[in-house]
Order: structure tokens, then C-alpha cells, then sequence
């Protein structure tokens, strides 16, 4: 089968490649692979920037496909299944954190950007009717993440006031998306104009340009009494404004830096408010399908960048490197 492999080779990382057909072991499902999407790790492994890079490993966290097979022990009526991905890869029984061996699919356990993927049945679940390959493919790491980080972590309800920060990543739509469809009242930042046009059109209540001068202010004066939730996956020079626009009592969750090291905090700020700062990666496996229901009984749509083929991947990275995309970037197999 074809496969997108991550090698060592110091001059280009990844590489298609021909590579034997995974068979299904006891428990586990085979799946063809229609669709598959990308993720800022993936493009953090090609650059050498994610932690226990193991060499050769098939990229991809995200996948839609059908069940071309089953393994022993597992029902054969899920053969011709369409199914979406659940990429945690041993999280374990505790719903706080996962176990200490957890890992993500794609790296170091092969993934999604090949034409055959396997994985444990129970980790293959139905994709909801109003969704297309591409959309269904565009949601495993990116919308768990969000689900985990709005409703677990930032404890988002109707009504609330929430910021989400460099809109036009895959995580803070998918953030944007679950906070409107609890009725929240939607605020993002980013640092293209464009992006925050195209945002507004597709629901959101206000948008600031993070690089123009007075983007603090900006949103202050929407909010004076600060957001309940601000989610945040840049870190960066903006980080202490932002924790000083937590509501008494707020919320902030961090699951990532991609703008780098964190300005200084106004910790007492941050204490006199009763505000916490929360880390969050990921989801537990309630949380997958928690969020797949949430998507189907909402009927969310996944915001999709732009759909090619397999062989023009590698510009799908280049592409995430330089931050042009809005939305998933998504491979057809
Ligand atoms: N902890 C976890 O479980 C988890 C899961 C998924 C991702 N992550 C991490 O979260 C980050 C985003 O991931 P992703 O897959 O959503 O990435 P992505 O789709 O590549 O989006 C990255 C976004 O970051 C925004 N950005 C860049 N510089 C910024 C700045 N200075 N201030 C504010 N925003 C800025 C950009 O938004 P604009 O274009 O709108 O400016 C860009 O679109 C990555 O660092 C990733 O590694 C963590």
C-alpha cells in the first residue's frame, strides 16, 4: 500500500513510500482509508520539534474509511462500516489524565496517511449521516481536543462569554464550533483579517486582529467584565494580556504553543479573581464519543481547508508550516 512515511533523513522527513499491508490483529479492525487530515504535529514531527520520534513511522492522526476487515474475536457486521477514528492510542480508565505509556495514532504507532490503517474495533466508530468522507475525516484530533478543552476544562454553558485564540488553526474552529452550538457568545483572535471575515461569516460574535495595535483593548471593551472562558493553543507575547481578561471566577485552557515561551503572568490578578489556568491534551475515550454525538445532534459541520490528493501531501504540510490554511487540510486515498 502507499503510505506517507516520517524517516531520518536530514534534508526532507517525509517520503511516499510503498510499504506491506497491515493485517488485523485479534480485536482489532482493518480500515481502507478514503479520507485523511493533517495536524500541527504532524508538521512538528516533520521538523523534528515533537517529543520520541520514532523512525520510520506512517504519519496521520485522522482518517474516515470503511472496515475492509476484522480481526479475531470481532463482530464481522463491521466489515463496510464508514468509519471515523478515535487516535488515542492506550489512554486508559482514569477519564483525568491518561495512563503514562499514551500515545497518539501516527507516530510512533503507524497511522492514518496511508491507504490501510489498523486499530482496536472499539476505537472505529459510525460516522454521523450529514457528514462527507472529507468532513468526517477532518474531526478525531482536533475536535477531541476542543470538546475536552470547552466543556471539560472551560466549563463553557449557554450564555457564556468565551475567547478563542489564532482562529484560523483546526483546534479553535473546532473550539468556535462546539462553544456557538452551546449557545455561547463567541470571541476570536487571529492574525490574518481575512481569516476573521471568513470567521464572522461562519458564526462568530466578534474578531480582532492579534498583530494591530490595541487588540487588548479591542477586546476588553466588548467585555468588560472579562470572558468566562478564554482557550488558548499559541502561548506567546499575548499570553499574560489575555490571562487579565479572565471574568471572576474564568477559565483558562492552554493545549498548546505555537507562538512560543508565555509573557509574564499578573498572578495576582489571576488570585483575586478566582481565575485558574488549565492545561488540556486530548480527550478520553467518553470524550471521542461524547463529541461525535455532540457533532451528529448538533449537526456541526468541520470547517475543511482545502481537499487534494495523496500525492500532493507534503504541500499540505508546507502549507500548515506556513500558517495559509483555514481549516483542515484534508488527503483523499
Ligand atoms: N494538547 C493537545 O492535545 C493538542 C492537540 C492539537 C494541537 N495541539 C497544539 O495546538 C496548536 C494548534 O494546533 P492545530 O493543529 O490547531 O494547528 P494549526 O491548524 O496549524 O493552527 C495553528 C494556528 O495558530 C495560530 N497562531 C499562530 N501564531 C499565533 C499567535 N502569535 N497568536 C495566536 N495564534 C497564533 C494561527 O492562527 P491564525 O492564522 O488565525 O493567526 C494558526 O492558524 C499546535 O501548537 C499544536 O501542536 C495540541
Amino acid at each position: 500500500m502507499k503510505a506517507l512515511i516520517l524517516q531520518e533523513n536530514p534534508d526532507e522527513k517525509l517520503a511516499i513510500a510503498d510499504v506491506p499491508t497491515p493485517t488485523p490483529q485479534a480485536g482489532e479492525v482493518l480500515v481502507k482509508v478514503h479520507c485523511a487530515a493533517l495536524n500541527h504535529r504532524d508538521q512538528w514531527c516533520r521538523v523534528n520539534k515533537y517529543p520520541n520520534i520514532r523512525y520510520p513511522s506512517i504519519l496521520g492522526s485522522d482518517a474516515c474509511g470503511t472496515v475492509a476487515q476484522v480481526g479475531e474475536g470481532v463482530n464481522n457486521l463491521w466489515v463496510g462500516k464508514r468509519v471515523l477514528l478515535n487516535p488515542n492510542v492506550g489512554w486508559g480508565d482514569n477519564l483525568a489524565y491518561p495512563d503514562y505509556n499514551y500515545t497518539i495514532l501516527g507516530m510512533p504507532t503507524n497511522g492514518t496517511l496511508a491507504e490501510y490503517v489498523c486499530l482496536p474495533a472499539h476505537r472505529a466508530v459510525p460516522v454521523p449521516d450529514h457528514l462527507t468522507d472529507e468532513e468526517a475525516a477532518a474531526i478525531p484530533l482536533a475536535g477531541l481536543t476542543a470538546y475536552r478543552a470547552v466543556f471539560t476544562k472551560g466549563e463553557v454553558k449557554e450564555g457564556d462569554n468565551v475567547l478563542v485564540t489564532g482562529i484560523g488553526g483546526g483546534v479553535a474552529q473546532f473550539t468556535m464550533l462546539f462553544a456557538k452550538a452551546k449557545g455561547a457568545k463567541v470571541f476570536v483572535t487571529s492574525g490574518d483579517d481575512a481569516k476573521l471575515e471568513r470567521i464572522k461569516a461562519l458564526g462568530a460574535d466578534f474578531g480582532v486582529n492579534y498583530k494591530s495595535e490595541g487588540w487588548e483593548k479591542a477586546l476588553q471593551k466588548q467585555v468588560p467584565l472579562g470572558f468566562n472562558a478564554i482557550i488558548d493553543g499559541s502561548g506567546g507575547e499575548a499570553f499574560g494580556s489575555l490571562a487579565k481578561m479572565l471574568t471572576l471566577g474564568g477559565n483558562m485552557v492552554v493545549y498548546g504553543t505555537t507562538a512560543g515561551t508565555p509573557s509574564p503572568l499578573n498572578l495576582p490578578r489571576l488570585f483575586f479573581a478566582q481565575a485558574s489556568i488549565k492545561g488540556s491534551t486530548m480527550g478520553n475515550d467518553q470524550e471521542f464519543m461524547e463529541m461525535v454525538q455532540f457533532i451528529a445532534q448538533h449537526q456541526i459541520k468541520p470547517i475543511v481547508s482545502s481537499v487534494r490528493p495523496f500525492d500532493e501531501v507534503i504541500s499540505a504540510f508546507d502549507e500548515m508550516d506556513a500558517g495559509k490554511q483555514f481549516g483542515k487540510l484534508v488527503i483523499t486515498l
